[in-house]
């Protein structure tokens, strides 16, 4: 299972990244506007910052909402960086854009996906990925992971090449239900693959060790 971090804040990509478990990044213009980054020319730049510090793919989304553009776009952020995946909204101009893009060999990931009809088409035109938000599915009352599971289960069936991105992932619970069932990667906040480190009987148990080992010692 591939981690990925869903952030652009330089420090906690680096903190994840020092840790030696990231495979790559995911950002979106909410999470880019969180961290003051605004102008194109300024955009470009922290991607190209961002790629500088992980080994991985990193996922930039366009914000055009037509053919065109979405095209225009995705061809320029992929030409900044060899790393950079094209994040391309699940609307019917996104879905022919990938097509596009798959047939220019340009790497995508496809974000907002609520369905598996939705995740179906997307894998059909080709995207890289496809990123159910399970977090925000939990937020209504539906069931996120139910999502991830039915999406497994038709890529499987198929054996449909594009990678299932976990997104929206809220916490460490998420993570490892998202591994029980299969899905590709995940991509979530630092806190909730920092959790995973933790259990109290460890901390516990770390405190005897070296509390026996100093009364040994000394
Ligand atoms: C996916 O790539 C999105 O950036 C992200 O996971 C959205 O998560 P949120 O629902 O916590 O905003």
């Amino acid at each position: 299972m591939k981690f990925f971090i869903d952030t652009a804040n330089l420090s906690q990509i680096r903190e994840a990244q020092e840790l030696g478990v990231l495979d790559g990044v995911t950002t979106n213009p909410s999470l880019m506007a969180k961290e003051g980054i605004t102008g194109k020319k300024n955009i470009l730049n922290h991607y190209s910052k961002i790629c500088d510090i992980v080994d991985g793919d990193v996922s930039a989304e366009v914000i055009s909402t037509d053919f065109e553009g979405i095209v225009r776009e995705g061809e320029e952020l992929a030409q900044l960086h060899p790393q950079i995946v094209v994040k391309v909204p699940m609307i019917t101009e996104g879905i022919k854009a990938i097509k596009y893009f798959s047939s220019k060999t340009i790497k995508t990931n496809c974000t907002l996906i609520f369905s598996v009809g939705q995740a179906l088409i997307a894998a059909k035109a080709g995207a890289t990925y496809i990123s159910p938000f399970i977090g925000r599915l939990d937020d209504v009352s539906t069931d996120g992971l139910n999502l991830i599971s039915e999406i497994v289960t038709i890529f499987d069936n198929y054996g449909f090449s594009t990678q299932i991105l976990a997104a929206s992932v809220r916490h460490t619970m998420h993570i490892i239900d998202c591994a029980k069932i299969g899905a590709d990667v995940m991509t979530g906040p630092l806190s909730s693959i920092k959790g995973l480190v933790k259990h109290p009987l460890t901390d516990i148990g770390l405190k005897k060790f070296l509390e026996d080992h100093k009364k040994s010692n000394q």
